[in-house]
Parts: structure tokens; sequence; C-alpha cells
């Protein structure tokens, strides 16, 4: 465990860091070795050989599913894709201002609030609440398509999760390769333990709030640039340097005034994350049939100048999963706005997971606080 020391001489676990607060079958994270395991599957396993939806059952259901579970769940999953007319409209009624997380961290109440008025069973535990998993993704290429005056799309079933998304978003079948891109960039955010967002929603569910409520304020978790929001930065990162040959300059300049390199660095982590391998895998597929940008070139400057920098400095940081995921998702065609509702719209499948397995084995979280405030004084008698 790691410390910090305070000014009274205590010593405590700053931002809970290496603090053990649970017990959890969902998800292992070696990061000494930079791996991944999602219920004892290594990721690039999961992600070369199963779907999007194989790994939410996974996830949720703890086995991978042979060939006709999988057909079975994954009819199941498509049959809940469909959005509820009143969810179509509350998304019509958002001003253009509110960022989509907002959306989505507001409307995943109502879609739950409005289940209960219809007399659907609320699932408190997260633990059949595969309409979710489904209907994130909806969400998320809905609100695309009403803020951008277009119109809405029909789930089609026949498509995989992936591939149905960007359907949805663009109005037209994606290509084999852009589908499946999609469904493995969805499965390689799927899990990943105890981050702030999946911790946020584990000590919600601990209050035995409902599922709807654990998930909405795990949503706003990942929301902040420091967790899910990283991708979106570090796009705006790419464009604000423009071209390959300035990257150096401009990160060892952000470097000397402090600046964190956003899709850079992990709490856990000390190797390289192996999503960032994966996903940059996909990026140079990508490169070979679809139109090319300068994204790549310019992160892989500005990767080996950080490398170099904090090499010198003893403090070795690596690329973590946002680094080179928006660079996929532009080659997608899908605007920056939408990477971190995306890694939601595949978060979902663990944070549901996460909800169920605290509620099976629940204790409610309550850690303290060391206190650096004035003594107990009587009322009137401090001088301010
Ligand atoms: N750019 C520059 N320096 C970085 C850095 C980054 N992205 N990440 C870590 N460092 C440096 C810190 O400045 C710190 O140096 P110091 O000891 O001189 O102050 C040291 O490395 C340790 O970093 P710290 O922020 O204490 O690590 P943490 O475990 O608290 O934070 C992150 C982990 C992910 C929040 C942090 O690496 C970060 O902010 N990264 C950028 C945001 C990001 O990509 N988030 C997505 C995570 S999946």
């Amino acid at each position: 465990m790691s410390f910090s020391e305070a000014s009274s001489g205590q010593q405590y676990a700053r931002g809970l860091e290496g603090v053990v607060a649970t017990e959890s079958s969902i998800c292992k994270i070696d990061g000494q070795q930079g791996q991944l395991y999602y219920r004892g599957y290594s990721i690039e396993d999961l992600a070369d050989q199963h779907s999007f939806e194989g790994v939410t059952h996974l996830l949720l259901k703890g086995s991978l599913p042979n060939n006709q579970t999988l057909q079975q769940f994954s009819r199941q999953l498509r049959a809940e894709r469909a959005l509820p007319e009143a969810v179509v409209e509350m998304l019509r009624r958002y001003p253009s201002a509110v960022h989509p997380m907002e959306v989505l961290q507001s409307i995943i109440p109502y879609i739950g609030a409005l289940r209960r008025e219809e007399g659907r069973a609320i699932d408190l535990s997260c633990e059949n609440s595969y309409h979710l998993v489904a209907q994130f993704a909806t969400l998320v290429a809905y609100l695309h398509r009403i803020r951008t005056g277009q119109p809405i799309i029909e789930p089609d079933n026949s498509l995989s999760h992936g591939a149905n998304f960007l359907y949805m978003l663009h109005g037209k079948p994606p290509s084999k390769l852009a589908g499946t891109a999609m469904d493995v960039a969805l499965t390689l955010h799927a899990e990943h333990s105890l981050n702030a967002s999946t911790f946020t929603a584990r000590v919600v569910a601990s209050t035995l709030a409902n599922c709807y409520s654990s998930v909405s304020a795990a949503i706003g978790a990942l929301y902040g640039p420091l967790h899910g929001g990283a991708n979106e930065q570090v796009l705006q990162m790419v464009q604000k340097i423009a071209k390959p040959a300035a990257a150096a300059d401009w990160v060892k300049q952000a470097l000397a005034k402090k600046e964190k390199i956003m899709g850079m660095g992990h709490r856990v982590y000390k190797a390289t994350d192996p999503r960032a391998v994966a996903i940059e895998r996909l990026l140079q597929e990508l490169s070979q049939s679809l139109p090319h940008h300068n994204d790549y070139p310019i992160l892989k400057v500005v990767q080996e100048t950080v490398r170099d920098y904090m090499r010198e400095r003893n403090k070795p940081i690596y690329p973590n999963v946002d680094f080179f995921s928006g660079a996929v998702y532009n080659m997608l065609s899908i605007p920056a706005n939408l990477f971190t509702p995306i890694f939601a719209a595949a978060r979902i499948a663990g944070w549901a997971a996460h909800i169920a397995e605290q509620y099976a084995n629940n204790r409610i979280y309550r850690p303290r606080a060391l206190y650096t405030g004035p003594p107990p004084t009587p009322l009137g008698t401090r001088q301010s």
C-alpha cells in the first residue's frame, strides 16, 4: 500500500491508492506485467475471438456462452435496443449546450422511472438489466442524430452491437472492418475493476439504491478528464498540435509547466496498458483501408517525447486506454463529444456486473477522513 503523511504525522492512503476495498471475481489487473483479465480470460483473447455481446454475457452471467447460448443472449439483448418514445422525446428536450455525458447521467434514472410506471419490475441489483447494456448505444447514437438535425434510425437487429451502433449513428451500415473495430473497442472498455466510476457504482449500490441510481452516479464519475473524459481531451490535444513536427516541442512545454498529458499514465499499470496496445493495433489496421488523419503520427511523437522526458526523471509513464481510442473513433467518423459516452456504453457491462456483485454480498462503504480542522471550540469563543 502507498501511504501519504499528514501534517500530524499520521499516515493514510491518499486517493485510496493500494487500498483493497472489496473482493471481486470479475476482473484481474496485473499492473506490473501490463495484463488484464475478465473473469480469468485475457483481454487479448476476448478481443480477438469474442463479440461484445459474448463478453457482456461473461461479465454479467459469469461464463463465456457457447454458440447456442450466445444466439439466445444476443436475441435477448437486441430485442431491448429500441428506446421508448418518451425517452426519445426527452432526448429532444435537452438544451444543446449540455454535454452528452450530462444527458446520459440524468436520463438513466428517467428510464428506470418509466419502467416502474409501466408496472415493470425494477431490477435493484442490475443483474437482469440487459436493457441498459442494449440501450446505452442507442441513447448515444440518437442523441447525436437529434442534435445534428437528422432523423433517428431504428436499430438493425441483424447487426452486432458495435456495427449497429455505427449504423444508428451514421445512417448506413458500416464496413465489416469498421463494425468489428467498434465491437473490439467496446470489449476493451467493458470492464476495469475498481476504477473511479465502478467504485462509485459500488458505493451507491452499497446503500441499496437501485441499479439506475448507481449507474447514473458512475456516469458522473466517468465524465471527468482524469477518467473517461481523457479520450476526448487527447483528440483536442492532437488538434492543437496539428502536425507531427510540432508535437515534441508542444509536449515538452506542457510538461515543463507541470501539465498532464492526457491518455498517459495510470494508477495501476506500471507497464503499458494492454488495452492501449490492442487499440493501437486496431488503429494500424484501420489506417490500411480508411482515409488517414495526422492523429496517429502525432500521437507517436507525443508518446515518445513523454517516455523520454519521464524516464530522465525516473518516473516512467505509458499510454493508457484513452491514448489511441480517440484516433480510432475519429477514423470511424465519430465526433469527439461522443468518445466518453461510447466509453460509458461499453463500461455499462462492467458496472452492471459490479453492482450485482455488490448486492450479492453487501456491506455499506464508509471510510474515514483524517480531520485537519480546528479543535472542538465552544460557540462564540473563536477569533476569526
Ligand atoms: N502527464 C504528465 N505527468 C504525469 C501524467 C501525465 N499524464 N500522469 C502522471 N504523471 C506524473 C505526475 O505529475 C506525478 O509526478 P510528480 O510526482 O512529480 O507530481 C507522477 O507522474 C505520478 O502521477 P499521479 O498523478 O500522482 O498518479 P495517479 O496515480 O494519482 O494518477 C492518472 C493516475 C491516470 C489520474 C494520471 O496518470 C493522469 O492524470 N493521467 C492523465 C489523464 C488520463 O489519461 N486519464 C485516463 C486514465 S485511464
